[in-house]
């Protein structure tokens, strides 16, 4: 199937299989491997990606049926700009071991703070509990999130 995918601001024409996941075109056919391929089942959260803003896994979906703007982690900062705050959050609050479930943490953890659900560390910890890290950064991804927050509020133009 000839499909037009649009990612991080670019527009990609593939020919694929109706069959290939998203995870799978980015990695394998857009060479765009910051997406993570941990379970392949929906269960972890590593392949976390945003569709218009939204998180979705993009291991449980297909690159056929995706319909709006694919970010990834490789689309948050350039090469030579700052980083993301929340990329930033995440260095400076040491909320990685191994880094495999990092992408897919900052992607979750962009959206969780843009759908408005870090009034506390409790509910960082609920609406952040699809992404799993085997290392158990979880205390520090909880205080990445904290931090960069009021910064991801203010650029959205919301109250901190
Ligand atoms: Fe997609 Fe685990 S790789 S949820
Ligand atoms: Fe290793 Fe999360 S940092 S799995």
């Amino acid at each position: 199937m000839d499909l037009t995918l649009k990612v991080n601001g670019q527009e990609h024409r593939l020919g694929l299989d109706i069959r290939v996941t998203l995870l799978d075109a980015l990695r394998e056919h857009l060479g765009l491997t910051g997406s993570k391929k941990g379970c392949d089942q929906g269960q972890c959260g590593a392949c976390t990606v945003l569709i218009d803003g939204r998180r979705v896994l993009s291991c449980f979906t297909l690159a056929a049926t995706v319909d709006g703007e694919v970010t990834t982690v490789e689309g948050l900062s350039g090469e030579g700009e700052p980083l993301h705050p929340m990329q930033q959050a995440f260095l400076e609050q040491d909320a990685y071991q191994c880094g495999y479930c990092t992408p897919g943490q900052i992607m979750s953890a962009i959206a969780c703070v843009t759908e408005g659900h870090t009034t506390n560390a409790d509910e960082i910890r609920e609406y952040m509990s699809g992404n799993l890290c085997r290392c158990a950064a979880y205390p520090n991804i909880v205080k990445a999130v904290e931090q960069a927050a009021p910064a991801i509020r203010a650029e959205r133009k919301e109250p901190a």
